[in-house]
């Protein structure tokens, strides 16, 4: 039996948008590995009619359909939603963060509802899920590409998940790691391009110098 470090559920109108995703890289060892287990689920199978629909008009009027809760309900329903935290993604969310990427990740169960259209009723938002998540000040098509940002930033911190190298410096930093790696400035070969040099500092071997120079970088 595989003891799984973290299972999530998706449940998207497109689960085939993740295909590629789930398949390489990083996240593809770790599936692969059994480290992460990763299970789609069509909305459809919940629709409310025998076409198909998982939207309705909103009321009021307006333009555009919305997600409708019953569909969402059967979802979390079928999916033991009760037991997982459920994170609904919607540019209406809280901003993601390093922070809620790390606190996910101390989460055994995590159900991600991506919504399309114009969006979910907001009693979903407001009593069906644990959560409402947005990725950042801007407006997407549709949560699936949200919950491919918010799926890689957590999945990452599991252990295991990254390589020895990746994991030892993780280690060796405090809670923020994820965003030091990305404040001072990396180079490699060629040593010069295009009349472009890599900083001195970098190549004089002084170990204690590069510190300081990296330091002085954020
Ligand atoms: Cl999670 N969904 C959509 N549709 N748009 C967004 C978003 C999510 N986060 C930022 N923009």
């Amino acid at each position: 039996m595989i003891k799984y470090v973290m299972e999530i559920d998706i449940v998207t109108l497109f689960p085939k948008m993740f295909e590629g995703f789930l398949a390489e890289g990083v996240l593809g060892r770790a599936i692969k590995k059994g480290l992460v287990k990763v299970k789609m689920h069509d909305m459809r199978k919940w629709a409310w009619n025998s076409y198909g629909a998982v939207d309705d008009r909103p009321f009021g009027g307006g333009v555009g359909m919305v997600i409708r809760p019953d569909v969402i309900g059967q979802a979390l329903e079928n999916l033991g939603g009760k037991s997982k935290r459920v994170v609904a993604l919607s540019a209406k969310g809280k901003r993601f963060s390093q922070e809620k990427a790390e606190e996910l990740s101390k989460v055994k169960n995590i159900l991600l509802v991506c919504g399309r259209y114009e969006g979910f009723d907001q009693r979903i938002l407001d009593n069906m899920v644990d959560e409402v998540v947005s990725i950042g000040d801007y407006v997407l098509n549709g949560g699936e590409t949200a919950a491919m940002v918010l799926i890689e930033a957590v999945t990452r911190l599991l252990p295991g998940v990254l390589g020895k190298d990746e994991s030892s410096r993780e280690e060796s930093f405090s809670k923020m790691e994820g965003k030091r790696s990305v404040e001072h400035p990396q180079y490699t070969r060629p040593e010069e391009y295009k009349g472009f040099k890599v900083p001195k500092v970098l190549l004089s071997g002084d170990h204690k110098k590069i510190a300081e120079w990296r330091e002085g970088k954020h």
